[in-house]
């Protein structure tokens, strides 16, 4: 069976769903939480869970089992200092729904975690989403956003100290993701 519950295809190797991610502490995701229920009273939509609030760094999609052991090795490869950032803006994409909180000015410690983090992986000749595309850091807050917002409300600053940074698992289900931490990796102080 794959990791979805779908059955296997003939040869295809068991896979898992994977991405790397920042995981914010208690106090951070109290503050995101709070932000995605009050959105979604206003604009509609599916509240992301507490506890399932991060930013992704870098989204591979589904990888062997036996390729998880190499992506350990390039996330221990990546040297990156600890560092600070804010999410102090709402953003809306309309083609997928999503509302989120992003950043009015991304950070170049995260987005220098992310270049080093994509460089590894790519090394390893793993696919990297997006990887084409600027980085847009962002926390979805609401799925499935029933109106178009026509003006966002401002979000009041959420600062997040990241110390570290993890390797996630999701396991769809009608249900919404469920996700598993693979591995954490330091950031240097
Ligand atoms: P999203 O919140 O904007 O949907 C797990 O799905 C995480 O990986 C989510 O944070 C999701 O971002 C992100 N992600 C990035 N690219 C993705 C893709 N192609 N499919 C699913 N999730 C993706």
């Amino acid at each position: 069976m794959r990791p979805d519950g779908r059955p296997n295809g003939p040869n295809r190797p068991e896979a898992a769903r994977v991405f790397f991610a920042l995981w914010p502490d208690s106090t951070t995701l109290d503050r995101l939480d709070r932000a995605a229920v009050d959105a979604a009273a206003r604009f509609g939509g599916r509240a992301s869970q507490r506890e399932t609030q991060h930013l992704t760094l870098a989204f591979l999609g589904d990888v062997a089992l036996d390729r998880l052991p190499a992506l350990h090795e390039a996330a221990g490869r990546v040297v990156s200092p600890a560092f600070a950032f804010s999410l102090d803006r709402l953003g809306f994409w309309r083609h997928n729904r999503l509302l989120w909180a992003g950043c009015g000015r991304a950070e170049p410690a995260l987005v220098s975690l992310v270049h080093c983090l994509v460089g590894e992986l790519q090394a390893l000749g793993a696919k990297v989403d997006g990887s084409g595309r600027p980085f847009v850091p962002h926390v979805t807050l609401v799925r499935n956003v029933r109106e178009n917002p026509l003006e966002l409300p401002a979000l009041s600053a959420v600062r997040w100290q990241c110390r570290d940074f993890v390797l996630v698992r999701s396991r769809l289900s009608a249900r919404g993701a469920a996700y598993e931490t693979l591995g954490r990796w330091p950031l240097q102080r």
